[in-house]
């Protein structure tokens, strides 16, 4: 059984309990990040911890009192829950009022709630759909105007992968105004020769923490990045697709609705910032 983290404590993964006045189960009024662990280590963990802070002040939750230990707090599962390969999922809510509203509580009386828990992944670098890439459908991106906040308001990307599902694909990217933003949990990239295309940051994306770092070893790499949307079509016509996530890193796209992307199987530059995104995450990892 697993070691979780609730409000300072570590428990048994059956003894966290949380109210049912939480904001986070009442309203999704809560945040969260996915960290992956390597080797025991935490691949960009200042980034998410970056992220996690604008996520918290967009929203005006207040930073909980554990904010600074959370690096800690992230060692400590990874010891407890004995995970060498996996992943970290953290989520800070506007805390428990003592009744539902609309208005949010009382800062000083109602304390966030922050939990964490490990997924336990051996082998999640090796993951066998990286190797023959994956196909996705289009759909109509139906979420809310602010998806630079990390929420966890979920229900629209599942609701995405079940769509996926139904059609025999692995996920789905999402469409507005004829433009992908991105994938139902990822970024979503096109490549034409030499030049990696992938949407411009706004408040239409999640601000990846993947793509941050994939851009730059792409123009390390002397490759050329467009920051730009692009239509499915246009995708369909290129010579590779991928997405980037902290959980499937750089991940091959070889369909997209039902059209064959190059040859149908992965083409050399996502496999290739696949393994310098692996390689110089490791290397960094805490
Ligand atoms: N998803 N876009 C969306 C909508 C996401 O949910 C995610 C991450 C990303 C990629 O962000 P990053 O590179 O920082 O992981 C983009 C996580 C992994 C999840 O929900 O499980």
């Amino acid at each position: 059984m697993r070691t979780v983290y609730l409000n300072g404590e570590y428990v048994p993964e059956n003894e966290a309990q949380v109210s049912i006045f939480d904001r986070g189960f009442l309203m999704a009024d809560g945040v969260y990040e996915v960290t992956s662990v390597l080797g025991g280590k935490l691949i960009d963990f200042a980034g998410h911890a970056k992220r996690l802070e604008r996520s918290l002040g967009e929203l005006d939750i207040q930073k909980p009192a554990a904010f600074d230990d959370l690096l800690d707090i992230h060692r400590e599962l990874v010891t407890r829950n004995d995970i060498t390969d996996g992943m970290i999922y953290l989520q800070i809510t506007r805390g428990a009022p003592d009744d539902r509203d609309f208005v949010y509580p009382d800062p000083e009386t109602t304390k966030p709630t922050v939990v964490l828990f490990t997924q336990n992944k051996p082998g999640l670098a090796d993951s066998p759909a990286a190797k023959v890439g994956i196909k996705v459908i289009s759909i109509e991106d139906q979420r809310w105007a602010r998806r630079d906040i990390k929420t966890v308001q979920l229900l629209y990307p599942s609701m995405a992968k079940m769509a996926a599902k139904a059609a025999g694909k692995d996920d789905a990217w999402m469409v507005e105004d004829g433009m992908v933003t991105e994938g139902s949990s990822n970024n979503a990239y096109i490549v034409k020769g030499n030049t990696i295309i992938t949407r411009h940051l706004g408040n239409e994306i999640l601000h990846g923490i993947t793509r941050a770092a994939v851009l730059r070893f792409a123009r390390e790499a002397q490759m050329t990045v467009e920051e730009r949307s692009f239509t499915i079509a246009e995708a369909q016509e290129a010579d590779e697709a991928f997405i980037t996530s902290a959980s499937t890193f750089v991940m091959p796209v070889v369909e997209i609705d039902d059209k064959q992307i190059g040859d149908g199987k992965p083409g050399s530059i996502a496999p290739r910032l696949r393994e310098i995104y692996l390689d110089e995450s490791r290397k960094v990892a805490i």
